[in-house]
């Protein structure tokens, strides 16, 4: 059972959009399986850019099975607004399969998500908006609607009614908000129900009986495990479970049927939203690496916050989601930065230095970053393929990464092009006489 299981290993935007296309190529299924349109994944293909919230990256090979398992929340204006995008591009998704059991992002999950982050003031998490946190909630409540509802109008009727007399008297007492009317919002669901059904499956049998054919599938993770609801830097964190453990509960597939988990790792950190940030570099350094590295939301259009590797956080990543593999993204944007940092330890007040990742948001807020310099590069990494042909301090600075993450950087990024990848080996199991 080949399968391969990719997750962020920082506070999301790793560059995970170009590591699933690069694999995507060498899998049968991709499978989306937590978060929702929070997610925004870059794709770079020649001229083309594509920015993807919801389909999996797959979708570009028209013979692969893409599937958004029931771990997703599912927005449909969202999602048919970018298959619609996708299609006047010449990419179809004829083979993208939408699980019966995701949950719906309604309007009021939208709504709230606004309110209760202005509502927050100061202590706001930075939210993207998308209504997550909302949906999650009403799942976790067990008043959520699913995807199967928008396709039985007697049901639909019956849970919105419920669920809009409890939102619409938070909405109006609460939040001094007009009420939702309920006969629109039925209306305009029944109706992304109708264009939906089509795709309306049981994703987790799909996923199990390719994989019981021994086909490789690639279950695609959104967000970061530092934005994990339960290993992140909560209450700073998403609603949902990027951590590796995520694809078996979201996707519906056993733990033994994964063989490896490449976490995505950026040469540098960034983090948009809220909360802790260790190596957050505050000044000029910090504006460098945004402008170099482009780092601006792809679904808020954000600033990010930019700063050195944390090595830490890799080390963290490696050992909640039991990583076999790194991919080590953006190399190229630290060419010319001169010499280069990683956080290898924190520092507490007393000066014990932490080599772990603290649980307690109280410690977490008084460590400062223990750095060891590493040499940079000026040579232009680009259009090397070989990892032997890199500039000698870039390999020093990757094996570094390794030692001190404690998993080895098997893809290693020079580029955003799918081509711009260096393999140092491989991530599926190669096929016997073949890949
Ligand atoms: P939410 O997922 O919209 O509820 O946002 C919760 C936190 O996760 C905020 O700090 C967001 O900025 C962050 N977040 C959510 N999705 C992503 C992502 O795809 N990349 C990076 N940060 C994200």
């Amino acid at each position: 059972m080949p399968a391969v299981v990719l997750i962020g290993a920082q506070w999301g935007d790793e560059g995970k959009g170009k590591i699933t296309d690069f694999l995507a190529e060498k899998s049968q299924v991709v499978v989306r399986y937590q978060g929702g349109s929070n997610a925004g994944h870059t794709i770079v293909l020649g001229p083309e850019v594509y920015k993807l919230h919801l389909v999996p990256s797959g979708i570009f090979y028209p013979e692969k099975l893409c599937l958004i398992a029931g771990g997703v929340v599912l927005d449909p204006a969202v999602l048919l607004a970018e298959l619609a995008s996708l299609r006047l591009r010449g990419v179809s998704a004829a083979n993208l399969r939408v699980s019966t059991n995701a949950h719906v992002i309604m309007p009021y999950h939208r709504l709230l998500d606004e309110l209760e982050e202005n509502a927050r003031g100061a202590a706001r998490i930075g939210t993207t908006g998308r209504g997550i946190g909302p949906a999650y909630r009403d799942k976790i409540n067990r008043s959520g609607i699913r995807v199967q509802d928008l396709l039985e109008p007697d049901l639909l009727s019956a849970k919105l009614d419920e669920n809009l007399a409890e939102k619409n008297a938070l909405l109006t007492k609460i939040y001094g908000h007009d009420p939702l009317p309920a006969e629109a919002i039925r209306r305009e669901y029944l109706e992304y129900g109708a264009r939906l059904a089509p795709s309306v499956t049981d994703t987790a049998l799909l996923v199990n009986e390719r994989l019981a054919r021994g086909e490789r599938v690639l279950f695609e993770g959104a967000q970061g495990i530092m934005l994990d609801l339960d290993h992140g830097t909560y209450p700073f964190v998403t609603s949902s479970n990027p951590v590796a453990g995520g694809a078996c509960t979201g996707a519906g597939v056993g733990p033994l049927c994964i063989d490896s988990v490449v976490g995505v790792l950026k040469a540098y950190t960034t983090r948009v939203g809220s909360g802790p940030f260790p190596t957050e570099l505050a000044g000029e350094k910090g504006d460098l690496l945004r402008q170099r590295g482009g780092e601006y939301g792809t679904t808020t259009g954000r600033a990010r916050r930019c700063g050195w590797l944390d090595a830490v956080v890799a080390r963290y990543a490696v050992r909640i989601s039991g990583l076999s593999h790194l991919a080590l993204m953006k190399l190229d944007v630290l060419t010319g930065f001169g010499p280069l940092k990683i956080c290898t330890g924190y520092r507490l007040p007393d000066g014990t230095i932490l080599t772990e990742f603290p649980q307690s948001a109280r410690v977490l807020s008084q460590i400062t970053p223990v750095y060891e310099e590493l040499a940079g590069w000026d040579e232009d990494v680009s259009g090397i393929r070989d990892f032997d042909r890199l500039p000698a301090t870039a390999r020093a600075y990757v094996r570094r990464v390794e030692e001190l993450a404690g998993a080895p950087v098997t893809l290693l990024a020079v580029g955003p092009e799918r081509e711009q990848t260096i393999a140092r080996g491989h991530v599926f199991a190669p096929e016997p006489g073949g890949q």
